[in-house]
């Protein structure tokens, strides 16, 4: 019985189709509007082990041993008949934002020391040299060090050795080469000959970094990201940015400078979940405020920092500052916008300038809180604004309207944003794919002359927020796609849009689905990269009108935009639906017979399709080749199915 109802429903549906085929018009002849060609970037956030762990290519966990369990990510090795003792000593460290060193005491000759684990395991690469370094000092005896490269279960896989120690805080540095590549690895730094060491920021490098840069990043995740070509990169939160408590918040100045006197925090995410603990996440730092303005200057990203507007997460504490307290948060924001633009000569330009970047990073946007709401957020923006707008003017703020897209804390959000006149306003979305597919025309709506807005975190659902069992798979990125078309047709309302979270490492994640799934070695994108990729590698400066006629319930979303100087039509078209749609393109004779268009696809052969180690490219884009025979034709899109059409225009 069942089987027949499901026949039927199909039969009407194809009758339905052959009856009035899909039709898209791109209104070619009309004028759109101007739109950000930079409105598709990223968002980079510590969480899943995204940075520390991750992006952030230093390989030793707790390497100052400021960890408040000084010693986690720590444990006793040595050689065989090798005695003595370790411990964590305060007495005179390298610097007062430092406390904390390893003493290795070994009372023979024979290796003695310490092994970290890293971050769940440390990958090792055959052919690959890794860089150790340490602050070291011999206290006692004439030890050296021997710095080994082992499998989980002790196998040596290189080896070399540190002599002549002096007895003050010095860097020792080796080079060493494993002869196997294994995904989770750990690193001995052993005392031997004899006598007690002290040990500070052990640290260990693959020795290629993206751009060869030393203590720089890993160069899979970071071409991930100049694949995508961001036109923007929001950082460092989320939450991250909030903290759980004021004391535990992303402070940028204690980022920045040399890594020993870089100030390490808790990280947010440490203790958010009981089902996915992550007793040793915590901020280093060693990817700063600095590293991320380099990082988006790479990337041709324009720099889009958050910053913490005297609240801790709402979700959490939900501290607040003292209103006497809020002045030094002001400042910071003043103070972040010289170091990103002041002159080498100014207060925080200089810092910069030490750091070996003497041109300004030319920051235009700032963001003042993550997903706050209430009047105490709005109270505290509108120091921030005035503040900011009086000394920068030329700054675009971004103010938040907490964490969901609709409701109560959003509508009161809206509606004292705009009295305040707020540039642009940062939206979140977490929700079913059936919520984005719903969306589509949310914007139409919008006021065209109210504060833009800037949909800061979105992704789709496949069970529900917070779920461990959400999945990355094509279904929930085509119901992404359909709703970008939403927002690219309405650009000049939606200035930018970034998905959430960005990276997630498969053992040590807390927050799921995401874009990019590492391991200690390799690394992949999901379905929904590769939307995110597909509009910001065609995105546009001028929206075209496009008429769209189809069936009811037919899942057919289209946008297209003009590419000025590249003289190109872009067209993007989304078929949510389980079956191919021919869709009759009208082009409104922007282009002639015998021209050849350029099409990308991403399609898979279902819904559920995904990404994976084993099968990375699963569902990634098809380039192909269309040859216009007229100006009306007949395109077949494929079920599940993002499309970009690029077409040279006269
Ligand atoms: O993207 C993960 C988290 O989701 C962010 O930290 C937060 O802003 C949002 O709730």
């Amino acid at each position: 019985m069942k089987e027949t109802v499901i026949v039927t429903l199909l039969a009407t549906q194809v009758l339905a189709q052959a009856a009035a085929p899909a039709t898209i018009t791109v209104q070619t002849d009309q004028s759109g509007v101007a739109i950000n060609p930079g409105m598709w970037g990223i968002f980079l956030e510590d969480i899943n082990f995204g940075v520390d762990g991750g992006i952030y290519a230093e390989l030793v966990k707790n390497r100052s041993f400021e960890f408040p369990d000084a010693l986690m990510g720590w444990t006793e090795r040595a050689h065989a008949g090798g005695v003595g003792k370790i411990s964590i000593a305060t007495e005179t460290p390298i610097n007062a934002a430092n406390p904390h060193y390893l003493r290795i005491e070994s009372a023979s000759s024979v290796a003695f020391g310490v092994a970290n684990e890293g971050f769940r395991g440390i990958g090792f690469q055959t052919g690959e040299r890794y860089d150790f370094s340490a602050q070291v000092r011999a206290r006692s005896g004439s030890p050296g060090l021997l710095v080994e490269l082992v499998t989980a279960d002790g196998r040596v896989l290189a080896q070399e050795k540190i002599e002549k120690l002096s007895a003050n805080w010095a860097i020792k540095k080796t080079s060493l080469q494993p002869n196997a590549t294994v995904n989770q690895g750990r690193l001995n730094v052993l005392v031997v000959g004899g006598g007690t060491v002290e040990l500070d920021m052990v640290s260990l490098f693959p020795h290629h970094t993206w751009k060869h840069r030393p203590g720089g990043l890993r160069p899979d995740l970071a071409q991930l990201l100049a694949d995508l070509k961001p036109g923007f990169m929001r950082f460092p939160g989320g939450c991250v940015v909030e903290g759980s408590k004021l004391a535990n918040r992303f402070q940028w100045k204690t980022t920045i400078g040399p890594m020993a006197e870089r100030k390490l925090v808790i990280n947010r995410w440490n203790d958010a979940f009981a089902t996915r603990p992550a007793p040793d996440y915590f901020q280093s730092f060693g990817f700063g405020f600095f590293e991320y303005f380099q990082l988006c200057e790479d990337l041709g990203a324009a720099p889009l920092p958050i910053l913490n507007c005297g609240m801790a997460c709402q979700f959490n504490s939900g501290e607040l500052c003292q209103p006497a307290e809020l002045g030094q948060y002001v400042q910071d924001a003043l103070d972040l916008v010289e170091f990103a633009n002041g002159p080498a000569d100014s207060a925080w330009g200089a810092k910069r300038a030490a750091m070996g970047h003497a041109k300004p990073f030319g920051l235009k946007m700032l963001g003042i809180g993550n997903e706050q709401w209430g009047q105490a957020y709005i109270d505290r923006y509108a120091k921030f604004h005035a503040a900011l707008k009086a000394k920068y003017p030329e700054i675009k703020l971004v103010a938040c309207a907490g964490p969901a897209p609709e409701g109560e804390h959003f509508q009161f959000a809206w509606s004292k944003l705009r009295e305040l006149q707020a540039d642009i306003i940062d939206e979140h979305s977490f929700a079913n794919p059936s919520w984005f597919f719903a969306n589509t025309h949310r914007y139409d709506r919008y006021d065209r002359n109210g504060p833009k807005v800037f949909f800061g975190e979105f992704s789709a659902l496949t069970d529900k927020t917070l779920s461990l069992t959400n999945l990355n798979n094509l279904g929930a990125a085509v119901a992404e796609a359909a709703w970008m078309t939403g927002l690219e047709r309405n650009g000049d309302v939606v200035r930018m849009a970034s998905y959430a979270p960005l990276f997630a490492h498969i053992d040590g994640w807390q927050w799921k689905p995401e874009l990019i799934w590492f391991d200690n070695l390799r690394s992949y994108g999901t379905p929904s990269y590769y939307v995110q990729k597909l509009f910001a590698n065609n995105p546009g400066d001028v929206t075209v009108p496009v008429n769209l006629a189809a069936a009811d319930g037919a899942k057919l979303y289209a946008s297209a935009t003009r590419a000025r100087a590249a003289g190109e039509l872009i067209l993007k078209v989304v078929n949510g639906t389980e079956t191919p749609v021919n869709v009759m393109l009208d082009l409104g004779g922007a282009t002639a017979p015998g021209r050849k268009a350029k099409v990308f696809t991403l399609t898979g052969d279902s819904a559920l399709a995904e990404n994976s180690f084993a099968e990375p490219t699963r569902v990634i884009p098809q380039e192909s080749k269309l040859e216009i025979t007229s100006p009306r034709f007949e395109y077949k899109f494929s079920a599940n199915s993002l499309t970009v059409l690029r077409f040279k225009i006269k």
